[in-house]
């Protein structure tokens, strides 16, 4: 049997941090033997809002391609491609595009939210607004059978599956699939500083690229308890960022110790350096053949670059093969 096709997609705009490490890179690893991946790096979707600032979203490529050799992706076996060097993509988004509506992009819930966060009111750019389309032409690229993201990005999916609906029923063909997302376990990353989300523009990360200094700098200033001022002082471990990143990055090992440490702090016997060093040891455990594997990168980066340029030639003659038979659907092929 042949094996289902997964494709995800990232925007180009920054390195990776833990938060993407354990919510959906980590995922992504286990699934690229399970079936036939695709991994975009979504350059085209990135200048849509950053088509001021082009070198962010240069420099971005290379960040991603890093991180993902870092964290395990096999450039071997997952599909890693380029968006702007499968140009069949945009093909693909101009006869979507016949079948969406202002008010279906109107009301789908993120490009709302992003909408109100731009404040585009009544000079909305285009390229912003018809980025859904966009994406589902991605997501049909490849025809993908299941799109892991987030939350915030089922409404794209909804999207997508009513634009191939609309297409087949309008052309009596059966072309397009129904991709599914596949929603990962909810992981709550908090940032540093104890706010709810990790975030880039909060200046509150651990990045995948910090170096151990870095690592342990950022560790001992890591969110605990304000109110406890002394180490005899009874301490909260809820909402401590420090136990919250305790929990994620130990193994089962090492639970029975951190419990422990656990009711030491509610009891005011242990110190936060304690906890902190703790911290620092656990993590980097995690961290040191990750960013052991992004330093090697950076010494193969024309050769990561040059993957994902082969890849994408693969991707381009996939997506040849869709736009091809749409537009026999539409009576364009000559
Ligand atoms: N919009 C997604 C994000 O911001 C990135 C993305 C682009 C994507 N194309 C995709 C995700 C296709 C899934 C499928 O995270």
């Amino acid at each position: 049997m042949e094996k289902k096709r997964i494709l995800t997609g990232d925007r180009p705009t920054g390195k990776l941090h833990i938060g993407h490490l354990l919510g959906s890179l980590s995922n992504r690893v286990k699934l690229q033997y399970e079936y036939d991946s695709f991994i975009e790096i979504a350059n085209i979707q990135a200048l849509s809002d950053n088509f001021n600032n082009p070198s962010k979203v240069k420099d971005g490529i290379i960040e991603l391609l890093c991180d993902y050799y870092a964290v395990g992706i096999d450039f071997d076996k997952a599909n890693i491609f380029i968006q702007s060097e499968v140009p069949q993509i945009h093909e693909i988004f101009i006869y979507l595009a016949n079948f969406a509506t202002v008010q279906q992009i109107q009301h789908n819930p993120t490009i709302k939210t992003e909408m109100a966060q731009n404040r585009y009111e009544a000079s909305t750019p285009l390229g912003f607004f018809f980025y859904p389309i966009h994406q589902a032409a991605d997501i049909f690229s490849v025809n993908a059978d299941l799109v892991p993201v987030g939350k915030d990005q089922l409404p794209m999916i909804e999207d997508a599956r009513e634009l191939g609906r609309r297409f087949n029923k309008t052309y009596g063909v059966d072309i397009l699939g129904q991709p599914e997302a596949l929603l990962g376990t909810k992981i709550n990353v908090p940032g540093i500083d104890g706010a709810e989300k990790m975030g880039k523009s909060l200046n509150n990360c651990i990045y995948l690229s910090d170096s151990q200094e870095e690592l342990k700098k950022k560790v001992f200033k890591v969110y605990t308890d304000p109110t406890r001022i002394h180490a005899d002082d009874p301490g909260q471990v809820e909402g401590n960022v420090a136990f919250t990143y305790l929990d994620l990055f130990s193994d089962e090992s090492q639970k029975e110790e951190i419990e422990d440490m656990k009711r030491r702090y509610r009891e005011g016997t242990i110190k936060d350096i304690e906890v902190k060093g703790k911290l620092f040891e656990v993590m980097d455990v995690v961290l040191k053949p990750i960013r052991d594997r992004r330093k090697e990168a950076e010494e193969m980066k024309d050769e990561l670059v040059k993957k994902a340029l082969n890849s994408s030639r693969v991707v381009s003659s996939i997506a040849r093969e869709t736009a091809d038979e749409m537009k026999k659907a539409m009576k364009i092929e000559f």
